[in-house]
């Protein structure tokens, strides 16, 4: 039997009040465009009748405004996992007028399956093809997309015909089994492919296809600054001195690179880097600089969940798909930020810390210890596998008056444990095989700020006491000084002696 065609309003009304609801795609790529508005819509309706309407969303990663900033203004979420990086989604977390859990990324689609939430009223899933057999191919991105059609009890597809059709061929769609019967992922090099291009549909559950004749917008990024690119240049450094002394292998390892400005800039430094040999990505996200590095050799091979390009570069990349298509493939996020790959593959990891204390320990996501910016992302999914992890951030923001360094996290996402490297605009900090006031004493060397390199110093002598001295009552005296006088440097020690 032929699958209805509907409209974006028919296909909201399948969704109910308190419904659990899962999208497709990772960041805007792959993620649905009209049924969450119209959704949004229905929501405001329901509002004006004095009727309760609110949802719980579920997604790959981030989404687009469509999903989190037409839900969260139409005030029709209740719960929100695993990530965002809307403004407005933002506010209402913050606000708990959305209840958020901030997730490892690679956890959200079994934890769906093994029950956690309950069970998936409905799946809202943007493809590019889809045949009256429920085979489909997906969008620019995965995520969650093959465990939310697996076990919805509806789903909604979004037919976009803006996407070129040389995707086909890109996915890598595949479904670990879950315990007591998981066996092995067997990936042992980042282009092994192990699923299917193609995602089966159970066409019996698909209540409509929602023609959609718009693509999204991918974020610009900001023009890489003097701190981002000296960043850069430090980690490029750091790699350089590694595979000299041998502690990369020749072939070199494959690289996950986190999202936004300096990841660009460390990318863009790699591909000048005439000492580096040509890499392999096993990353979540690709970006204009990978296909820059693909078309000068410099990048073998990407495996992602999304492909994350501007307007320009997605145009670029399917005209060339000839060139592109063996050295590209898009896995769902469960496999693309597989710890027991990263492990196996033995990944470099870089990610981006909000701040980091002088022990090593990584925020990533709370605004001076109570504001979520975005969440954990896939950061924790390589950190704590990676062979080599390391973290980057500018020593100074706001323009010195937050130092990025500081005696103690206000928030932990990524622990001293898994943390080898730091690196800021000032330099590297190798913290491997090192005790904590090592730590401390190299990070405050390398790392730090020359406006907060006394400050940090003296609180390092503030407390001699035990194997992480601290002095308790001072710890989160800069951000308390922040918070009074909007300035970390006014930190007074003598208030604490
Ligand atoms: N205290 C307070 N504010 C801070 C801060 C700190 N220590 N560090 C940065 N900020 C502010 C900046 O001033 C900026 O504010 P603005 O928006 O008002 O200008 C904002 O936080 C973002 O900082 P920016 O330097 O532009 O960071 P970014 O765009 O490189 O993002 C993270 C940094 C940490 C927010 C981002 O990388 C992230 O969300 N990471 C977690 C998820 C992740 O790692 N995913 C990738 C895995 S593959």
């Amino acid at each position: 039997m032929a699958i209805p065609f509907i409209s974006a309003q028919e296909a909201a009304e399948f969704v109910k009040n308190g419904d659990n609801v899962g999208f497709s795609g990772f960041t805007s790529c792959g993620t649905p465009k009209t049924v969450p508005v119209a959704i949004a819509e229905k929501a405001r309706k329901e509002h004006e009748k004095g009727n309760p309407f609110k949802i719980n969303v579920f997604s790959g990663a981030s989404t687009n405004d469509y999903v989190d900033g037409e839900l969260s203004r139409a005030n029709a979420v209740n719960f929100r996992t695993p990530y965002q990086s809307q403004g407005d989604m933002r506010k209402a977390l913050n606000s708990h007028e959305v209840h958020y859990a901030d997730a490892h990324l690679s956890e959200l689609a079994q934890n769906l399956r093994y029950g956690f939430f309950g069970k998936l009223n409905v799946a809202v899933i943007e493809v590019a093809e889809i045949n009256d057999k429920g085979e489909a191919i997906l969008g620019t991105g995965i995520g969650i997309t093959p465990t939310i059609a697996k076990i919805a009890d509806k789903i909604i597809i979004e037919l976009n015909s803006t996407i070129s059709p040389n995707i086909r061929g890109l996915h890598d769609n595949y479904l670990p089994l879950d315990p007591p019967y998981r066996r092995e992922i067997p990936i042992y090099k980042p282009s092994d492919r192990i699923g299917s291009p193609v995602l089966n549909i159970d066409p019996a559950k698909i209540v409509g296809i929602v023609n959609v004749d718009f693509a999204g917008k991918v974020a610009p990024f900001s023009p890489l600054d003097e701190t981002t690119m000296q960043i850069g240049v430090n980690v490029c450094a750091f790699l350089t001195a590694e595979l000299k002394a041998g502690r990369i292998p020749k072939s070199f390892l494959p690289m996950q690179s986190g999202v936004g400005n300096v990841a660009n800039a460390v990318l863009a430094g790699l591909g000048e880097n005439k000492d580096i040999p040509a890499f392999e990505m096993y990353t979540e996200v690709v970006q204009d600089s990978v296909l820059k590095l693909m078309e000068s050799g410099k990048c073998k091979f990407a495996s992602t969940c999304s492909l994350s390009f501007s307007d320009e570069a997605t145009h670029e990349f399917f005209k060339n798909i000839e060139f592109f298509k063996d050295k590209v493939l898009m896995r769902p996020g469960e496999i693309s930020n597989n710890p027991e790959i990263v492990r196996r593959l033995g990944l470099i990891t870089m990610n981006t810390a909000l701040e980091a204390d002088i022990f090593g320990n990584i925020n990533s996501t709370h605004v001076l210890g109570t504001k979520m910016m975005n969440g954990i992302g896939g950061s924790g999914d390589f950190t704590r596998n990676a062979y080599l992890s390391i973290f980057s951030c500018p020593s100074i923001t706001k323009g010195g008056l937050i130092s990025n360094i500081v005696p103690m996290v206000s928030h932990l996402d990524h622990s001293e444990h898994s943390v080898n490297v730091l690196i800021t605009d000032q330099g590297v900090a190798d913290l491997r095989g090192k005790d904590p006031v090592q730590r401390a004493e190299t990070i405050i060397e390398n790392c730090v700020h020359p406006m907060y390199k006394q400050l940090l110093s003296d609180y390092l002598k503030l407390s001699k006491a035990g194997q992480t001295p601290h002095k308790l009552s001072a710890a989160l005296a800069f951000h308390q000084s922040f918070k009074e006088e909007g300035d970390m440097s006014k930190t007074d020690w003598s208030k604490f002696a």
